[in-house]
């Protein structure tokens, strides 16, 4: 079990370079099986997850092809339909084969993702919308497992979100471009990586309009062709990022990112005392007064997003005040508070709230990363806390955070990875 080891006090200073984003990767890399031509995509994040999709689908007959950022997938081969528990039980995004095995070939068996530790993290919404649009759907031994009955293709539905559902959507939508008429989502997920893979879908051919609103309308057609793509930004390690540096009373500049999907992020952090400023593709925070506690609430795009709630309770551990954090979109999101207790932080729980109230230091000590978020939560707790901070479990932040130390040393930071 691999851990890192940070030496707090240092505020974070110079430049940093942000790669592409996991929750776009991951949904455009499954869009590699709606087509028998190669889906060409840039930008791609070296991450743990956005390997264990490459695995997933070369175990289908995806061909993968890897060039530094770039890759190369070739969906002309698949010849097995099954998503095994093995892999989807270490990443829930797996699920997103769903939408379009059944969409190209009629059939999918997929395993049910196990909970987490965020939450049940159900998917009836995925196999509700399928379901709508003519799939046979039963669940045997922990596997979901879809048919279409003959002629074997979708058809086009009118499916309403009882509840905001990024994968959800993102599913369905892929779902959608191959079914036979016209699909209309509500209620659907207004993500940015959500419109990510409208445009790379879009690309291949497909007709959809009004992704990044909550009503997509798609109308099928009979096939999808290759495309080039290259993959947006990651709003949340940019987002990461920019609190680590505020925490730390820093200056850093991001590189390679676009501040119009960091709005209420942005917002939160200047209301915390930072100065932000844009530069063509980057972002400048510099931390030189007080950090004042700031109130949250998350909800779906566009809106607070719940993956930044455990860096700003980070942030609000050592700032001036106290501050209200509510967490609405999972129902135990909150990992990360008792181990941000044993570094000192002032925490109370009630429900689905979080009162944070500011204390003048935190003092290192041995923590546990629990999940992707509360890992990088407990990073940057390191980062401000005095003496030394060691954390566990680090392969939750290796899923969704690429070379994390090596870009946070390159910012000043005084951090190492232990064997
Ligand atoms: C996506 O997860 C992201 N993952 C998550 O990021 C993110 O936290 C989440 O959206 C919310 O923004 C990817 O994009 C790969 P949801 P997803 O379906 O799609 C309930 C990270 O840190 N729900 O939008 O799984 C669900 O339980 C990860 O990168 C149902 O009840 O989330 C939750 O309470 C963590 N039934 C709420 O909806 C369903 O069928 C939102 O979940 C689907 C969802």
């Amino acid at each position: 079990m691999q851990k890192l080891a940070i030496q707090g006090g240092t505020p974070l200073r110079g430049e940093v370079r942000i790669s592409g984003a996991k929750n776009a990767a991951l949904p455009i890399m499954c869009a590699s099986l709606l087509s028998s031509d190669a889906l060409q995509l840039s930008n791609m994040p070296d991450l743990h997850d956005v390997a264990t999709m490459r695995k997933l689908l070369e175990q289908m007959g995806v061909k993968a092809a890897i060039q530094g950022s770039e890759m190369t997938l070739s969906g002309a081969h698949i010849d097995k339909l099954e998503a095994p528990y093995e892999m989807v039980k270490t990443m829930r995004a797996a699920v997103l084969v769903l939408g379009p095995l059944v969409a190209r070939f009629g059939e999918a068996r997929v395993s049910l993702p196990g909970g987490c530790a965020i939450g049940s993290r159900p998917v009836d919404l995925h196999i509700k919308g399928l379901q709508a649009m003519g799939a046979v759907i039963s669940i045997e031994h922990g596997y979901i497992h879809a048919q279409v009955p003959a002629p074997g293709r979708l058809k086009g539905a009118h499916f309403f979100f009882d509840m905001v559902s990024v994968t959800g959507t993102e599913n369905l939508m892929m779902a959608a471009t191959l079914a036979d008429g016209v699909t209309v989502l509500e209620n659907a997920a207004r993500e940015p990586e959500v419109m990510d893979l409208a445009h790379c879908l879009i690309a291949m051919g497909a007709k959809i309009e009004g992704a990044g609103s909550d009503t997509i309308r798609i109308t099928g057609v009979a096939k999808l062709h290759g495309a080039t793509h290259r993959i947006m930004p990651d709003r949340i390690e940019s987002g990461t990022f920019l609190v680590a540096a505020a925490a730390t009373r820093g200056s850093v500049m991001l590189h390679n990112t676009r501040a119009d999907i960091l709005e209420t992020v942005l917002e939160k952090l200047q209301e915390a005392g930072a100065h932000i400023r844009m530069e063509g593709d980057g972002i400048h925070l510099d931390m030189a007064g007080p950090l004042k506690s700031v109130n949250l609430r998350t909800a779906p795009y566009p809106a607070f997003p719940t993956d930044m709630q455990a860096q700003f309770m980070a942030l609000n551990t050592i700032a001036l005040g106290s501050a209200m954090m509510v967490e609405t979109i999972f129902e135990n999101r909150f990992m990360h508070v008792q181990e941000l207790r044993r570094l000192g932080a002032q925490i109370d729980i009630e429900g689905n709230t979080a009162l944070v109230r500011g204390v003048e230091q935190l003092e290192g000590a041995t923590v546990m990363a629990t999940d992707l978020r509360a890992s990088a939560s407990l990073v940057i707790a390191g980062l401000v806390a005095q003496g030394e901070t060691i954390i566990d479990r680090i392969y939750h932040l290796d899923r969704g955070y690429e070379h994390i130390e090596a870009k946070l040393s390159q910012l000043g930071a005084n951090i190492r990875r232990l064997k």
